[in-house]
């Protein structure tokens, strides 16, 4: 029984059997209360009231699309992994682009950095770099990452973000200082998702065939070129079309309109790391190019939209820890507390059996584990043995890790990081400041200014600490911005 008159198909409760009527629930009587007997009224009302899985705690806002991602130079000098082992090479991709601080719910077109994250699909299971708009980031420690997304979010009593805590803490943490003139300038609210860079912002592990360690930063510059919204424009769009970015890059792609990336590395060999003028694992500075010139190794192409946001786009995983053959991590202590948090995050958003979702899954290999069971696993593993030494031919290890082994010396402890010579919270800073054009310098004080005058009038101490970073970036810098700051707050 599947069709009815007309050849619909009948509408069944959730394990399959037919249902009689699903606009009137079923009563004592025509006006009398409801029957608990109505399996279709509560399986409707139980499945609902679960819908949700729990928003991403950071970048929860986000749109995806799938594409291509394709080698156009011999780069296996410096890596074996094999989706870059030879030039016309291609290997599917999901890119997830988000906002940061915002809620599900939230606006596109908000100041804020943007995620750029990426998993390749290849035939040594997936790799997943996640990076964001920015080369940088603002701290360098991962246990001040949960404080410092605390002062992005909503303020516990208020309930809203409060200038106050967000000046606070960047003016008590000299090293945001470069990330936070970034952010402030013209590629603060990028146009959509489709006119941005992308950066891994992380220095990672290439090692070639014959072991030797390369350390990499990654660049995807957008081949539509960037474009920028101004506040004003901003505030508005915000308003009127909050899925601003979302709409852009899924009409876009639906036009045949496919946005690309040209991606670039810079690569350092292992042995300058040592000796460079600035700590080459540091997340709050860039590799300047004239040290390490980027070259292009690849280009990415988004070319097809999810079918299902929630199954794909929502439920998508991307993990740091996510790497094959030829890749692995660097020392970036950052990098190093971000192994640990999105596997976690996803155990608890998604479940146990999150990576076998078909956004999440390998498409290029399968996975072959002794791990099995727990919430909703499927069973594809059928009656083969779940337990290692085993004689019944079940997988077996490689011998041979993903990445090449790193020296490590001294005393465990709570350490900061190297210094390197040049090594400094404000150097970046006022290169950065320095490079900009005069009218790019205004707008930039002016949105520091803006922003800077919300702290609440009896915590000047905020705005000083804060105005002070950037002196010390560029004297001009905060010698502007104060001025700028004080006319706002008379
Ligand atoms: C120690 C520092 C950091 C911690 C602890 C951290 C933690 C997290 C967590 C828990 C999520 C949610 C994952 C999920 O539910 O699927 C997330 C998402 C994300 N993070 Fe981080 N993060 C850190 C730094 C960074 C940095 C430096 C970048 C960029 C270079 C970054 C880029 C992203 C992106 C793009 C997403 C969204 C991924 C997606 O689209 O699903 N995060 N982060």
């Amino acid at each position: 029984m599947t069709t009815q008159d007309g050849g619909r198909p009948l509408l069944t409760t959730e394990t399959g059997a037919p249902v009689a009527d699903n606009q009137n629930s079923e009563t004592a009587g025509r006006g009398g209360p409801l029957l608990v007997q109505d399996q279709q009224l509560f399986e409707k009302l139980a499945r609902f009231n679960r819908e949700r899985i729990p928003e991403r705690i950071v970048h929860a806002r986000g749109a995806g699309a799938y594409g291509t991602f394709t080698v156009t130079a011999d780069v296996t000098t410096y890596t074996r992994a094999a989706f870059l082992s030879e030039i016309g090479k291609q290997t599917e991709v999901f890119v997830r682009f988000s906002t940061v601080a915002g809620s599900l719910g939230s606006a596109d077109a908000v100041r804020d950095p943007r995620g750029f994250a990426i998993k390749f699909y290849t035939e040594e299971g997936n790799y997943d770099l996640i990076g964001n708009n920015t080369p940088i980031f603002f701290i360098k420690d991962p246990s001040k990452f949960p404080d410092f997304i605390h002062t992005q979010k909503r303020d516990p009593h208020t309930g809203s973000q409060e200038p106050d805590n967000v000046w606070d803490f960047w003016g008590l943490s000299p090293e945001s200082t470069h990330q936070v003139t970034w952010l402030f300038g013209d590629r603060g609210i990028p146009a959509s998702y489709r006119h941005m860079n992308g950066y891994s912002s992380h220095t990672y592990q290439w090692n070639n065939p014959a072991g030797e360690v390369f350390w990499v930063k990654y660049h995807f510059k957008t081949d539509q070129g960037i474009r920028n919204l101004d506040p004003a424009e901003a505030e508005i769009l915000a308003g009127k079309d909050p899925d601003s970015h979302q709409r852009d890059l899924r009409e876009a792609i639906e036009r045949g309109e496919y946005p690309s990336w040209t991606v670039q590395v810079q690569i350092m060999p292992a042995a300058d790391a040592a000796t460079y003028r600035f700590n080459p694992f540091d997340l709050t500075k860039v590799w300047p190019h004239e040290d390490y010139p980027p070259i292009e190794i690849g280009r990415l192409e988004l070319n097809r939209n999810p079918r299902n946001i929630f199954a794909e786009v929502e439920q998508s995983a991307f993990s740091p820890a996510h790497f094959v053959p030829g890749i692995g991590p660097s020392p970036d202590k950052m990098l190093q507390g971000r192994l640990f948090a999105y596997g976690d995050a996803h155990r608890y958003r998604v479940g146990i059996n999150a990576d076998q979702l078909p956004v999440n899954r390998p498409h290029a290999t399968e996975a072959r584990t002794y791990g099995r069971d727990g919430v909703l696993y499927d069973g594809r593993h059928s009656g083969s043995k779940n337990y290692e030494p085993n004689s019944f031919d079940g997988p077996v290890q490689t011998d041979r890790p993903l990445w090449a082994a790193t020296g490590v010396s001294g005393l465990t402890g709570n350490h900061t990081a190297p210094a390197h010579a040049q090594d400094d919270d404000f150097v970046q800073a006022g290169d950065l400041y320095r490079l900009m054009p005069q009218e790019e310098k205004e707008r930039l004080i002016n949105n520091l200014a803006i922003a800077l005058a919300g702290v609440s009038a009896d915590r000047d101490d905020i705005v000083e600490r804060a105005i002070d970073h950037f002196r010390r970036a560029d004297s001009d810098f905060g010698s502007r911005l104060e001025a700028g700051v004080k006319e706002r707050r008379r």
